[in-house]
């Protein structure tokens, strides 16, 4: 039986801890072509992504470990070890960034910024269901000059907006209770 669209939004949840295989190609573009989705006030297309795969990925992981040391930021030797661990097996990242274009003064700079979360999120609810794990996170350097420069991100023209990690589950998420969203809203009614 097939599950009805709006439960795969209901029942997405964050998946961390991922393998190979990652996306099939065809899989990956219908996963950024979901980004393409987002609303967008004004038509910028401010999100801009790297896709850093494979071997690459331990690449990374070795450049931005080492940029966040040479910017003198705290990383304990157990959250590197971890760090390194959970970057071992992870077959794709998605690196995000923002275009900020300032020389549009007609649409604030803050929507960009939520046009491309939005994307991301489109992005997320896509890997989901194609049935892969995904997770967004903004450690591994997100907030390093080095890291930007070295995706060309300057930080004068982009946001960098961290990364998504993008596999097959290594172990089946339990159910995750979410907040009634009743607890969220309320009516206007009036003067
Ligand atoms: C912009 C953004 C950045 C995030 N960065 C991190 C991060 O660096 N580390 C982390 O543990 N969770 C981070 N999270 C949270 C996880 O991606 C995830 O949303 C959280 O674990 C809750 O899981 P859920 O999405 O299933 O509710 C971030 C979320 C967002 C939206």
């Amino acid at each position: 039986m097939s599950v009805p669209p709006i439960d795969y939004l209901f029942n997405r949840r964050s998946v961390k801890f991922v393998q190979a295989p990652g996306p099939t190609d065809e899989h990956l573009s219908q996963i950024l072509q979901a980004g393409m989705s987002a609303p967008d006030h004004g038509r910028l297309r401010p999100w801009r992504f790297t896709l850093i795969r494979g071997d690459a990925v331990q690449r990374w992981a070795d450049f931005a470990i080492g940029a966040i040391k040479r910017a003198g930021l705290p990383l304990t030797t157990q959250k590197e070890a971890s760090t390194r661990d959970w970057l071992s097996k992870v077959p794709l990242l998605v690196a995000l960034a923002c275009r900020m274009d300032s020389s549009n003064t007609k649409i604030p700079e803050d929507e960009r910024l939520l046009a491309t979360g939005a994307a991301v999120t489109n992005m997320l609810n896509a890997a989901h269901m194609l049935g892969y794990g995904a997770y967004w996170s903004t450690g591994l350097g997100t907030y390093v000059d080095e890291v930007h420069d070295a995706l060309d991100y300057d930080a004068l023209e982009y946001r960098f907006m961290g990364y998504l990690a993008i596999g097959t589950p290594i172990a089946p998420s339990d159910p995750i209770e979410r907040p009634d969203y009743r607890d969220f809203v309320k009516e206007w009614t009036g003067l």
